[in-house]
């Protein structure tokens, strides 16, 4: 008991309830949501995949991400440290490691993405991307990732400003900046939202997104939603887990994630929202894949009144977005080497940001200097990608769930799970159990089989 108490003082955690949200939503509102969602909603076939992604959410990101906050928060510990706590010579850690290595290969192609975006702030201010014509802001784009410097030179800025937050701790930095930060970037959606909507052939768009259409749906596609909802959501990769762990004893684990998992959806509808009507709208491709946010988005602006201010304010809300989101990735390798290797927090940050440089910067070429190095028919960037969010991931989800339907058990669950009794929630507690005991397992196994091609 004594150990555990000066164990306690000495971590840094969350402040309050409100932090501990904006955090987490910090976390798992970034890029997911505003790029990724759409563009993969677009390649899809839209409302159709829409309705298997929410299945998804309810019955494996959710129930996963439950799991994890209750191992971080039960062991105060990092991704590898809280399995090595809660068992003694089982190999369970290695789902941790697991973990931390997945850690850099989202952060490889997630900061070449960030890095498109803090480019395209200064692009919208000095009014480069600000045409209605669809040639001329693709070209644009094109003109940015077929780069060298260019590209390279935002990434590792990228690196720099969320490894500068990063050494200075978890409260002030990233519970301070996400609270202020989310509402602004609601309200900009809002905004538009409204425009999108009112453009004329807005209609199309709304179809595509809310009228399912379920000729498109193969095996691929239902694993494609279920690594969206691992991704969107950060689990997986004890990202959650690190965050659980600096969460009080009185946070309503459950009721978090809940709240979460809603508020991330929202976003995610509403970025559809502000980008299909505008796809139709100006006859863009909706199955453009990753260059649709920095295609369409512009033109949209640039069809407003006072476009160039907005798109501005967009683009910089996009980077604290992604930049909530890329502070836990980071978060989980640092925490781990802080931990577990006893290094000072500034160089495990160090070593952590050169290391996803190495690893960032052939993501960031593979559309220009690497473009002929395909690998199962895709470039590394789309590799590192699809290798996380559709086999690493939902595989991780798959042993989170593991181990607290059988290594863990009902009781010792519980009492993470209810606060002891005091939130009153067996109920939800036995349903949740289910979920992590059989259904998130085996369904998660049988779409990672059939969506490979095993069976
Ligand atoms: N959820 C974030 C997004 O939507 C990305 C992210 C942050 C993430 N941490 C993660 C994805 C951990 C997987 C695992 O942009």
């Amino acid at each position: 008991m004594e150990e555990t108490r000066s164990e306690i003082a000495q971590r840094e955690g969350f402040s309050s309830s409100i932090g501990v949200i904006a955090a987490t939503l910090g976390s798992a509102v970034g890029l997911g949501n505003i790029w990724k969602f759409p563009y993969v909603t677009g390649q899809n076939g839209g409302a159709a995949f829409i309705l298997i992604y929410l299945i998804a959410v309810l019955l494996g990101s959710l129930p996963v991400m439950i799991s994890e906050l209750m191992i971080g928060r039960k062991t105060n510990a990092n991704a590898v440290g809280a399995f090595k706590k809660l068992t003694k010579r089982e190999p369970w850690f290695l789902v941790g490691v697991s973990g931390v290595l997945s850690a850099f290969l989202i952060m490889a192609f997630y900061t070449t993405v960030a890095g498109w975006v803090f480019s395209y702030i200064f692009k919208a201010a000095t009014g480069t991307i600000h045409s209605t014509n669809p040639e001329q802001t693709s070209a644009v784009f094109q003109g940015l990732v077929s780069g060298v410097g260019e590209p390279l030179f935002w990434q590792i800025l990228v690196l720099g400003i969320t490894g500068v937050i990063i050494m200075a701790g978890v409260a002030k930095g990233i519970e301070r900046v996400t609270k202020i930060l989310m509402p602004i970037l609601f309200v900009l959606l809002v905004i538009v939202d409204i425009r999108s909507l009112t453009l004329p052939g807005a209609a199309e768009g709304l179809k595509f997104l809310f009228l399912p259409d379920f000729s498109k749906i193969s095996f691929g596609v239902v694993l494609a939603a279920l690594g969206l909802a691992f991704f969107k959501l950060s689990v997986g990769m004890g990202t959650m887990t690190t965050y659980g762990s600096y969460m009080g004893k009185e946070e309503d684990l459950p009721r978090t994630a809940l709240k979460v998992m809603l508020a991330d959806t929202l976003v995610s509808i509403m970025a559809g929202v502000a980008i299909f009507p505008a796809v139709f709208a100006f006859g863009f491709e909706p199955k453009s894949g990753p260059s649709l946010l920095f295609i369409t988005i512009p033109t949209v602006f640039a069809s407003m009144p006072f476009g160039r201010f907005f798109m501005v304010l967009f683009f910089i809300l996009v980077a604290v977005a992604a930049t909530g989101a890329m502070l836990s990735l980071l978060e989980v390798p640092v925490a781990y080497l802080v931990e577990e290797h006893k290094l000072t927090r500034r160089v495990a940050t160090l070593l952590t940001i050169v290391a996803i440089a190495l690893v960032g910067s052939t993501a960031t070429l593979s559309t220009s200097l690497l473009s002929q190095h395909l690998f199962f028919g895709k470039n590394l960037f789309d590799l590192y990608d699809f290798v996380t969010s559709n086999i690493l991931l939902p595989l991780g989800g798959i042993f989170f769930a593991l181990f607290v339907g059988w290594r863990w058990g009902y009781k010792g669950m519980l009492v993470e799970f209810s606060n002891d009794g005091r939130l009153r929630n067996e109920g939800v507690a036995k349903i949740f159990f289910i979920l992590v005991k059989f259904v998130a397992p085996i369904a998660i196994t049988l779409v990672l089989l059939a969506g490979l091609g095993v069976f």
